[in-house]
């Protein structure tokens, strides 16, 4: 019995060295040097190349190395009793927590623009926005946008969530389902993204919702590339549907260096770095869903398949 780690350009040296820290008898291979494929029975995933898992006839279960698993929901190879998990930790979702109200700080103190007029070496105040004068929308009340919620609160604004069923929070304003989501964008200026990508969710993020924000709009990318219209957020910022965005994700990653967010001061890019799975942390996680996989038992953060999240 194995457990294979697998990813196209991802070093898991620190990954495969805390595994075996916390369990020296673990059998952990490196794709693509598998010794023997039929050992596996539990793959973690990145990012894998097209048919890959295809070649280990005794899978048991397959986790993601993130929270995201929409690139194990889009392998048609995957069969049916294959079992889907996800790694969710305490510092994933810290990480995405203090990265939101870094980006909304950001936004309201007019950061980055002191940044842009330094190098111009320009003298010119703004005046920062205030928290009530801001309510931010929560598109996914998850594990991630559950935290992002509760961080935001404690820092006194006023937050709105939407997500297909109702969540009960002190001091959110929580919206659920479609027939809801126009009210939930009229009381929404930050919106931030953290819906998992699925059919029903992929360009989500197009001209259509942001015209439905209050104005001034801002968005806050840390979902997947493919939930945003990218040509209709040049369009929203060029009529001012919307007044800025930060993005961490992207349709292709790394962004190509031709792409036309590179040139706009009011897109904020970081490099898919909102939140990063630790190793150690996702040692205990992955160590406990193989066990569990492989007694048959249900896993920890195991994927509805029919939800697609
Ligand atoms: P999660 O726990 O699965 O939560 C998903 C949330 O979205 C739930 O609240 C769910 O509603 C809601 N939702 C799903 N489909 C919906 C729909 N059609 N309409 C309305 N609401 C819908 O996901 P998570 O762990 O918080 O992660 C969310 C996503 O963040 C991941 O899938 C990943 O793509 C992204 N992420 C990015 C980074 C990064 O570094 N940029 C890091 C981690 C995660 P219910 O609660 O009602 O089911
Ligand atoms: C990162 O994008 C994740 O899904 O954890």
């Amino acid at each position: 019995m194995s457990l294979v780690l697998i990813a196209k350009n991802r070093d898991f040296t620190s990954l495969k060295k805390a595994l075996l820290e916390k369990d020296p008898n673990l059998d952990v291979e490196i794709w693509p040097r598998v010794e023997n494929k039929e050992r596996v029975n539990f793959a973690v995933c990145w990012n894998h190349p097209k048919h890959v898992l295809n070649s280990f006839a005794n899978l048991r279960a397959v986790s993601s190395l993130g929270a995201g698993v929409n690139h194990l929901l889009n392998d048609e190879d995957l069969a049916e009793d294959v079992n889907i998990c996800r790694l969710i930790t305490g510092s994933l979702k810290e990480q995405m927590a203090e990265y939101v109200l870094n980006a909304i700080n950001n936004y309201r103190l007019h950061t980055i623009t002191y940044a842009d007029q330094r190098k111009e070496v320009k003298w010119e105040s703004h005046s920062s926005i205030p928290k009530k004068h801001a309510p931010v929308g929560v598109l996914g009340l998850g594990e991630m946008g559950e935290d992002v919620a509760t961080l935001l609160l404690q820092q006194e604004y006023i937050v709105n969530s939407w997500s297909r069923t109702k969540k009960e929070i002190d001091g959110l304003t929580s919206f659920a389902g479609n027939e809801e989501l126009d009210d939930f964008l009229g009381q929404t200026n930050i919106i931030v993204n953290l819906l998992p990508l699925t059919e029903e969710t992929e360009g989500i993020l197009d001209l259509e919702l942001f015209k439905k924000l209050r104005k001034p709009g801002y968005l806050i990318n840390v979902g997947r590339g493919s939930h945003l219209v990218e040509e209709d957020l040049i369009y929203a910022l060029d009529t001012g549907h919307l007044e800025g965005a930060c993005l961490d994700v992207f349709e292709t990653e790394p962004l190509p260096e031709n792409h036309p967010f590179w040139n706009r001061k009011n897109i904020m890019i970081t490099p898919h770095i909102a939140a990063i799975t630790p190793a150690k942390e996702a040692a205990d996680v992955i160590i406990e869903n193989y066990k569990r996989a492989l007694s048959g038992m249900e896993l920890l953060y195991e994927v509805d398949r029919n939800k697609g999240y």
